[in-house]
């Protein structure tokens, strides 16, 4: 047995990797030992969120230097903080005796620690050590905080723990076909967010995601209505990339009856739904966006947190508080957290299910593929 059939054998049996991999109108689904074994997490944290880009927020969130907010990646700390030319990412944590330095949001000229008082500048640099005179050999530029990779795309910030891994932009230029800068991304700012914690694995929320088949059942009276199952179309002829995306419905938006009430520069834009792996989900329709970014914090639990963004000269009327502009984006944004809530009940029941010792791996259907997809990358980075 040679060392990479020693990492298999560990990480998931050798005969459910070949199903999986068996072509498409054959291939078993991931067994329920994948969505709830704690060895299999902790491959995942270590092959996948260690070392690919992660998104922790967008541009928005961080209107002015000094502004910051935390985000965990791989149970790492990190501050996501403007400094006063740039987006940076910070380890979290001091570098005198690693106590975190602040949670949550804020705007600050310095991140003091709560323990001893040692303080940083935005970019990481230490600027005061109290009272520790009479230390010998010792230089502040040797004990800056710690800096994580960081890169922007169409405003969504992204981090990478790896110092080796190569750029973001490598990783989304073969979506350029797909023509998502006619979305505006870029040109959209956050009017509504929606954080849940919700009771399964992170991939099995993805997975729920990236498949139309459940729309027509969970989503009976909500989504499947205004974007039936059949009028999506999964993209398959892709196999290497690390995205898939489904294609709907021209001209409809997140408004109650799916017709846009915004002004829309492109008027039969279709939907579009892509999960750029491994765990950022971009839904982008004529006239706003809904991007989710879906966390791992344990082996059977994951935060969810999506938004409603629209185009920045509306989102800023929104902030001024100008009563139409706020009428149709709360009108939007109301239907989030119902289908997101059929989605957290569906993937929950899911979950308990996992633990069946009856339960096995089942069989994909055609409007399963791009979940089959998303479950062969994980499996190819994390078990193999
Ligand atoms: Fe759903």
């Amino acid at each position: 047995m040679n060392a990479t059939t020693q990492v298999r054998a560990a990480a998931l049996s050798s005969e459910a990797l070949r199903e999986l991999n068996r072509p498409a109108p054959e291939a078993a689904t991931l067994p329920p030992t994948a969505y709830t074994s704690a060895e299999i997490y902790e491959r995942e944290l270590e092959f996948i969120f260690r070392r690919e880009w992660i998104c922790v927020g967008r541009v928005e969130d961080l209107r002015k230097p000094g502004d910051y907010f935390t985000a965990q990646v791989a149970n790492e700390s990190l501050i996501i903080v403007r400094d006063s030319d740039q987006i940076r990412a910070l380890s979290n944590v001091c570098r005198h005796r690693s106590c975190e330095l602040v949670s949550g949001t804020g705007h600050t000229r310095f991140f003091v620690c709560p323990y001893h008082a040692r303080s940083y500048a935005l970019n990481g640099e230490l600027k005061a050590t109290p009272n520790f005179d009479g230390v010998k050999n010792f230089s502040k530029k040797d004990y800056s905080l710690h800096t994580v990779r960081t890169e922007i795309w169409d405003g969504f910030i992204f981090v990478n723990l790896d110092r080796d891994a190569s750029p973001l932009a490598a990783r989304v230029s073969d979506m350029s076909r797909l023509e998502l800068e006619k979305y505006g991304q870029a040109d959209m700012e956050t009017t509504h967010t929606f954080a849940y914690d919700v009771k399964c694995n992170w991939k099995a929320y993805v997975e729920n995601a990236m498949e139309e088949y459940h729309n027509a059942v969970v989503h009976k009276k909500t989504l499947e209505p205004i974007m039936p199952m059949l009028g999506w179309e999964e993209l398959r002829d892709i196999s290497d990339q690390p995205w898939t995306v489904m294609v709907g419905f021209p001209g409809l938006s997140w408004s109650p009856t799916g017709k846009p009430m915004f002004p829309t520069p492109l008027p039969d834009l279709k939907m579009v739904i892509a999960n750029i792996f491994p765990n950022l989900i971009l839904l982008c329709n004529v006239d706003s966006i809904a991007p989710m970014v879906i966390e791992p914090t344990g082996p059977e639990t994951c935060r969810v947190t999506i938004r409603m963004c629209i185009r920045k000269e509306l989102a800023a009327k929104f902030r001024e508080g100008d009563a139409a502009v706020v009428e149709v984006a709360n009108s939007y944004a109301s239907s989030i957290p119902v289908f997101m809530e059929e989605d957290n009940v569906a993937t929950e029941a899911q979950q308990r299910g996992f633990h069946s010792r009856l339960a096995g791996a089942g069989r994909y259907c055609q409007h399963e593929l791009l979940a089959l997809r998303f479950a062969k990358w994980v499996t190819q980075k994390a078990y193999v």
